[in-house]
């Protein structure tokens, strides 16, 4: 099954309720809500009040994509504000399985995320305890970045693991996803696109669509 899952980094925070109403009425069924600590990446985004005030105006299955240092400290707290999984970064914990355990514990879906410079082989041990999987394809922290083709090679070697392993998880590409590209991250391996300002700048529905036709 696919997802596509926009990245509200890019919205408009001005009306951030319309431009989630937009996405969905488009058709994406997840959203992507990056979160920024300015420690584990150089900028500060938005937190848990944005989420709760998000969380009752729609449907959608939200990720919250973690980019902070020592996760483990607010898993909770992002659970009980509404998010359906949440994604650690294996570089921001010393206990990455310890993170994801805590995440089920909470009643939500677990997620891994690693940076470009790390390797899948890293994870495999983890990769038990995920639900999901994201692979950055820019170094994390900003939007609007190119996608790093290398990164890209990184998913059929995770879809091996979860053969060899007998697992099944979602793997989701993070950074650079662009109209251009997304077939053929698909064909290497990812059944979730995250994207932020190939969505949100300009015609909201109509990107949307775009990517949900390219994606069947
Ligand atoms: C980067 C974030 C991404 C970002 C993607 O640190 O994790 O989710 O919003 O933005 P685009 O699609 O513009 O690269
Ligand atoms: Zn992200």
């Amino acid at each position: 099954m696919v997802h596509f899952a926009p990245s509200i980094l890019a919205a408009d925070f001005t009306r951030l309720g319309d431009d989630i109403s937009r996405v969905e009425s488009a058709g994406a069924d997840w959203l992507h809500f990056d979160v920024m600590d300015g420690l584990f990446v150089p900028s500060i985004s938005f937190g848990i009040p944005v989420l709760e005030s998000v969380r009752p105006k729609t449907r959608l299955f939200i990720d919250a994509h973690l980019m902070i240092e020592g996760p483990e400290r607010y898993i909770e707290t992002f659970a009980k504000a509404g998010a359906d999984q949440i994604t650690i970064h294996y570089e921001a914990t010393e206990d990455p399985i310890g993170a994801l355990l805590q995440i089920r514990e909470c009643g939500k879906k677990s997620g891994i995320a690693i940076s470009p410079e790390t390797n899948p082989a890293m994870i495999r041990d983890m990769l038990p305890y995920a639900d999901h999987v994201i692979v950055m394809t820019v170094k994390p922290g900003f939007g609007e970045q190119s996608l790093i083709p290398e990164c890209v090679d990184k998913l059929p070697v995770l879809r091996q693991y979860e053969k060899e392993d007998g697992l099944e998880f979602n793997i989701a590409v993070d950074g650079g996803v662009k109209l251009g590209n997304a077939a053929s991250i698909i064909e290497a391996g990812a059944n979730v696109l995250v994207a932020g300002s190939a969505v949100f700048a300009g015609d909201i529905e109509g990107n949307t669509k775009a990517f949900l036709e390219l994606m069947k």
